[in-house]
């Protein structure tokens, strides 16, 4: 029997090992749908170089909290998952399923360096009759033309492993939405796009066992763009909303009225809401993986990076108003002391990737301000990519409140008391509309930014 037909059966009678390499975000709760899909995979490999989160994996600790304390303890118990550093195990799997990082570089350019170290671990110990499954989010091209070659690079010549013969390859995206009770790694529809149809079908059917419902496409390009597009099509929204507030601001226009008056309409519109920036591992990402590409076929993505630019501007439009209505106030921006509600990059959840409070707190204390933040999620900040600003969060009450210039709502946690702030504050500059509710008792107090 071929590489192929062996495989397809392995995979067909729930009997492939299946490793997942990178266990963050995407890779646990990913690892965790195949594991609790009682015929997905005799068994599950985790991988992940961080040796921190293997050991508190195998203690049975948590390290994502959106994901329930519960899942190491499920995933030992089931005895059919076991997580490593070790990546020559690799070997052992019969499908291989790629969730590392895709970060952005200091010039935000892609940086492959995680998903490159990754097909080198992976080519050296490649075998015939396996599949590798690219996840990490990535421009058009990269799993035909980086990861497949990388991998070959790494392989024992001698072995004469085939992609599309030997061993398979294709591109299938994550659309975790970390913190979404409506949706999880089973229910939401999963797009595979493989190196040629084999390859799309193995990886199709492998899916299959774990996820509802899958949608093979035509490529792995066609794939990773999809994903991309998803993507690119929030942040250009998102711009599009932020660039309508800044304006209507200047007309004395509610933007939130206006969304919500737009979105009466049962066909045609979707509503997105501005903010104070973007934030998250996605939508501040993954336009610039587009645009660097589009740049390298000489067709600049202009739309996508004037997106972009109104979004990474967004914090300083924040900063500006909070510092030019503490001085109507007679306040100025040098000694002010400011509190700064939600850190974490969306409601409820303790994720503060690209969070762009981060640049809030930063440009404010730029300017002289005495910064503090507030976050029932986050209780204290650490070394980041580009900030590290050393600080804790602040308990909030009627004084800690009281003692600030100004109040600005950056996350709209449902933890906060938003009561208590309107009474309290001297100050409160909304930028997620969270003040609705009371902005009867806060006459003169409220700015929305
Ligand atoms: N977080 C999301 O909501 C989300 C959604 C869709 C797509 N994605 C994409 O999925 C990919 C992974 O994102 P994430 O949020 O899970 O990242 P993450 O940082 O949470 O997890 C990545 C894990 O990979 C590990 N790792 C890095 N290099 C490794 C290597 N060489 N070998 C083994 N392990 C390695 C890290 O230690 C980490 O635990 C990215 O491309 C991202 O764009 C993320």
């Amino acid at each position: 029997m071929n590489a192929y037909d062996e495989l397809l059966r392995t995979i067909d009678r729930g009997e492939a090992v299946v490793g997942v390499i990178g266990l963050g975000y995407v890779g646990l709760p990913l690892a965790a749908a195949f594991h609790d899909a009682p015929s997905a995979a005799r068994r599950i490999v985790g991988f992940d170089s961080d040796p921190k989160k293997i050991e508190r994996l195998s203690r049975g600790e948590m390290y994502l909290k959106h994901l329930g304390d519960s899942l190491p303890k499920r995933l030992a118990a089931g005895g059919r998952f076991d997580a490593t550093c070790d990546l020559t195990r690799i070997a052992e799997c019969d499908a291989v399923l790629v969730c590392v990082p895709t970060p952005l570089n200091a010039r935000n350019e892609p940086d492959l360096s995680y998903v490159l170290r990754t097909a080198e671990s992976i080519g050296r110990v490649l075998r015939a009759g396996q599949l590798i499954v690219l996840e990490s989010t990535t421009y058009p091209g990269t799993t035909r033309d980086e990861f497949v070659p990388a991998i070959m690079r790494a392989a024992d010549p001698a072995r004469g492993l085939r992609p599309g013969e030997d061993w398979f390859a294709a591109f299938s995206p994550e659309r975790e939405n970390p913190g979404d009770p409506a949706h999880s790694t089973h229910t939401i529809p999963k797009l595979v796009g493989g190196l040629d149809e084999r390859s799309t079908a193995l990886a199709s059917r492998l899916y299959g066992r774990a996820v509802r419902h899958v949608v093979g496409v035509r490529s792995a390009e066609v794939a990773e763009a999809a994903k991309l597009l998803e993507n690119i099509f929030r942040a250009v929204n998102i711009a599009l909303v932020n660039e309508m507030k800044m304006t209507l601001d200047a007309m004395g226009i509610d933007i939130w009225e206006v969304v919500r008056a737009a979105s009466t309409k049962p066909f045609g519109f979707m509503p997105f809401y501005p903010g104070p920036g973007m934030g998250g591992h996605c939508i501040p990402v993954d336009p610039f993986y587009f645009a660097w590409r589009a740049r390298q076929v000489g067709q600049p993505a202009r739309f996508i990076e004037l997106a972009g630019e109104v979004n990474v501007r967004m914090p300083r439009y924040v900063a500006e108003r909070t510092i030019a209505s503490l001085a109507s106030r007679g306040i100025s921006a040098a000694g002010a002391r400011v509190l700064v509600l939600g850190l974490a990059y969306k409601p409820d959840i303790d994720d503060v990737r690209e969070s762009p409070s981060f640049e809030l707190i930063a440009m404010l204390r730029d300017a002289g301000v005495e910064v503090d933040y507030s976050d029932p999620h986050v209780a204290a900040t650490w070394a980041g990519r580009r900030h590290d600003l050393g600080m804790k969060s602040v308990a909030l009450s009627p004084q800690s409140l009281a003692s600030y210039d100004a109040v600005i709502i950056s996350t709209n946690h449902r933890g906060f008391d938003y009561e208590m702030i309107a009474r309290h504050a001297r100050l409160v500059v909304d930028t997620r509309d969270a003040m609705r509710d009371f902005e009867g008792m806060m006459l003169g107090r409220l700015v929305r930014a």
